[in-house]
């Protein structure tokens, strides 16, 4: 069990200084649980009271080849050397937009910004102008960054529903004006009957349809046969710009990521995660027609858009995802934990279902396999609760929240596998056996 005398320690001291103590809200998990990260290495995290974890958040995803790894930290080393922001382009922003179209299926152009959230915002404000409509499609479960045009989520849960025919988008912050929640149509992911009635009904409004063709923010869930296809008609037939979302899914669930897992090619896509191994860097783009429309009266920039640091990690990533076999490793020692996990959950008798691509999946305690957001409130997740609190008590570290993916890098080892399946099966028969499952961590 871990001791985090020097984690409370700073938390009292930080959270004078940073509001809940940290730099963003999903990083506080309540006062005596809120952990400060020493260093990071392969698979592995240690915190300042020497605890160390074997990490499947990988910093919400982004981490693919393994914490620190030296020939990505090594190319940024000698890339910082030559200096870092000139308000001015260099020559590695055309060197690795030239990797990434060469790898992504339908990207003819495109921009680097430093954050999944900008990314997301420059390709709606994109589509906005392309198509000269405002509103936007989104789906419940999904989570597109922290911009007001897509901080909304579904009025389910608790004291609040919503029909899933008429889904109600709320806003998840306080702040965000009600006319930008009019811009939003909010529905069901994966409800192919349901989309095609809204597109029926609204699309001489509908700018765009943005979706994550993983549920990345909701158990990795993976879209119906046809659900990608649809949007992609429906787009087509309707003028409607098709953002796919692939901060999660790109550079991980195969070089070209989801578009080209699915074989569905969007008008816009976003990625940025593990595009830099965990350093700051993201890109929008897609569509020449589309992109062309920036410098023509649509603007996008940034002090810190096409930074160095970022490029260089972008650079060498890139490279050893295209040469190596990586994205394969990070597969199959997917595959192999959810066996393992299986074969714990088959042991100890309790329903569950499994879900998603391998690289990025979740168990639930359901027997249904999930569909759609709606699935995973009804889940046990309280049960899961407890035990992904304890296991990280244990020094496996999933994510509190249940609706946040595991995390596979090629730095994960057979060993870790076997160690994190057998403190899974601890961990299981501890918690049945106490019956406690009331939520141990906070969420802000
Ligand atoms: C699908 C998706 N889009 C956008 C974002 C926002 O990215 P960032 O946190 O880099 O701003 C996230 C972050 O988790 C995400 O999962």
């Amino acid at each position: 069990m871990v001791s985090l005398t020097k984690s409370n320690a700073l938390f009292e001291a930080a959270s004078t200084l940073l509001p809940l103590g940290v730099t963003s809200n999903f990083r506080y998990w309540g006062p005596t649980e809120t952990r400060y990260i020493d260093r990071g290495k392969g698979a592995h995290l240690w915190d300042i009271d020497g605890n160390r974890y074997i990490d499947y958040r990988l910093g919400f995803g982004p981490v693919i080849l393994g914490h620190s790894d030296d020939r990505v930290d090594d190319a940024v080393c000698e890339a910082i050397r030559h200096g870092q922001s000139f308000a001015l382009g260099t020559p590695l922003e055309e060197e690795v937009a030239r990797k990434i179209t060469a790898m992504c299926p339908g990207v003819d152009m495109l921009r680097f910004t430093t954050t999944g959230t900008e990314a997301t915002m420059h390709a709606i404000r994109l589509a906005r102008a392309y198509t000269r409509r405002e509103k936007i499609i989104m789906f419940e479960g999904q989570f597109h960054g922290l911009h007001d045009y897509v901080m909304f989520t579904s009025a389910i849960g608790g004291d609040v529903h919503s029909s899933r025919y008429s889904p109600v988008a709320i806003p998840v912050s306080s702040g965000i004006p009600e006319a930008v929640r009019n811009m939003v149509i909010m529905l069901p992911f994966n409800d192919l009957e349901d989309l095609e009635d809204e597109v029926d009904q609204s699309w001489h409004d509908v700018a765009a349809i943005i979706v994550e063709p993983i549920l990345g923010n909701c158990g990795g869930i993976l879209p119906e046969p046809g659900w990608l296809e649809l949007i992609r008609r429906l787009c087509d037939e309707n003028g409607i710009v098709m953002i796919m979302d692939e901060v999660k899914t790109g550079f991980r669930i195969a070089r070209g990521g989801a578009q080209e897992h699915f074989g569905v090619t969007a008008d816009l896509v976003t990625y940025a995660k593990a595009l830099g191994n965990g350093y700051p860097i993201a890109a929008f783009g897609g569509k020449r027609d589309i992109m062309e429309q920036i410098g023509q009266g649509v603007s996008h920039g940034g002090t810190y858009t096409g930074n160095r640091v970022g490029l260089a990690a972008a650079n060498a990533t890139l490279d050893i995802l295209a040469k190596t076999d990586a994205l394969e490793v990070v597969a199959e020692r997917g595959r192999e934990l959810q066996t393992a996990i299986t074969e714990v959950l088959e042991r100890i008798g309790v329903p569950f279902s499994v879900s998603g691509h391998p690289s990025m999946f979740s168990f639930w305690f359901s027997e249904e396999a999930p569909k759609e957001y709606r699935d995973w409130l009804v889940s046990n997740r309280a049960l899961h609760d407890q035990v992904a609190s304890h296991l990280i008590e244990r020094g496996v570290m999933p994510d509190p929240d249940s609706r946040e993916p595991w995390f596979l890098s090629a730095a994960h080892s057979l060993q870790d596998i076997a160690d994190t399946a057998s403190l899974l099966e601890d961990t299981l028969r501890e918690v049945l056996r106490s019956h406690a499952f009331a939520p141990k961590y906070a969420y802000a």
